[in-house]
């Protein structure tokens, strides 16, 4: 079993979805968690009051992560709060769906800042709260991508390129940071029903489309089974794994 009892989790996009399975997930294992929202002050509030009811320390805290200033007082907050971090899961993710022909340049910017400029701030602020050199465990910081950043998909193209560039930006970054008792990995989830994939054009199709694709009998990849790999990788179970993306989507793309 693994327990994250004492350590103390951040999970950004955590009022809905993936983020949201996996703060409970990390408070199942023991970890107090920091809740983060940009909208959702209700549903982060009500996570909030279920992951106290269970026993840990937990706070929900507003902060758009495309804004530096947000990051920087977020992680003050974590630091004058929680004293130290552990594990930081980068999950805040947006860009809206629609054609690279359409495109402006401030979709671009604001889906970069969003998806992959907030990794490497988050962790240059994360990297004081994780530095203790009397802590024998390692730190871990997870990042969530997805199959656009190597395949091409309808009305895709910025999210993609932004998962792309992150998948990158997380190599190197566990480049830097790996010697300084930190691992640096990527969680790839195949397509996961959320309030974000409901919205993508021909949603219903693409659900019927990957489930008939996927190799695990009856097992549906939902936002718990993507949170159980995240765990893992926020566990010691993962230690010697850096720098890496781990691929969670039950097969589906094993066909040819
Ligand atoms: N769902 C899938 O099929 C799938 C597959 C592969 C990878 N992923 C990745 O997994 C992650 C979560 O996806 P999801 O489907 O669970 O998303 P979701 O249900 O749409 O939830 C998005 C979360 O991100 C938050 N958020 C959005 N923009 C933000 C910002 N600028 N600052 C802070 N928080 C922000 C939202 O907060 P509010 O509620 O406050 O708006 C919400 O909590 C994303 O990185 C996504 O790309 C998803």
């Amino acid at each position: 079993m693994i327990d994250l009892e004492g350590q103390v989790a951040l999970i950004t996009g955590a009022s809905r979805g993936i983020g949201r399975a996996t703060a409970l997930k990390l408070a199942e294992a023991g970890a107090d968690v920091i809740i983060n929202y940009v909208t959702s002050q209700t549903a982060a509030r009500e996570l909030a009051d279920q992951i106290a009811a269970m026993g840990r320390r937990t706070a929900s805290i507003k902060a758009d992560v495309s804004e530096p200033e947000d990051i920087a007082s977020m992680l003050e907050f974590v630091g004058s709060e929680f004293g130290h971090l552990d594990v930081l899961v980068s999950n805040a993710a947006s860009g809206g769906f629609r054609s690279l022909r359409e495109a402006t340049p401030q979709h671009f910017e604001s889906t970069m800042n969003t998806n992959v400029r907030a990794l490497m701030l988050l962790t240059q602020a994360a990297l004081p709260l994780m530095a203790d050199a009397s802590a024998a465990r390692r730190r871990k910081i997870v990042a969530l991508s997805s199959h656009g950043s190597h395949r091409a998909l309808p009305a895709y193209g910025l999210i993609g390129a932004s998962k792309a560039a992150l998948e990158s930006l997380a190599r190197h970054l566990a480049l830097e940071v790996g010697n300084q008792g930190i691992n640096v990995n990527v969680l790839l989830a195949g397509l996961v029903e959320t309030d974000s994939t409901r919205g993508f054009p021909g949603s219903d199709q693409a659900f019927a489309t990957v489930a008939s694709r996927r190799l695990v009998g009856d097992k549906t990849l939902s936002p718990e089974s993507v949170a159980e790999a995240i765990l893992f990788l926020c566990s010691p179970l993962s230690d010697l794994v850096q720098g890496q993306t781990l691929v969670v989507d039950g097969g589906e793309t094993l066909h040819g």
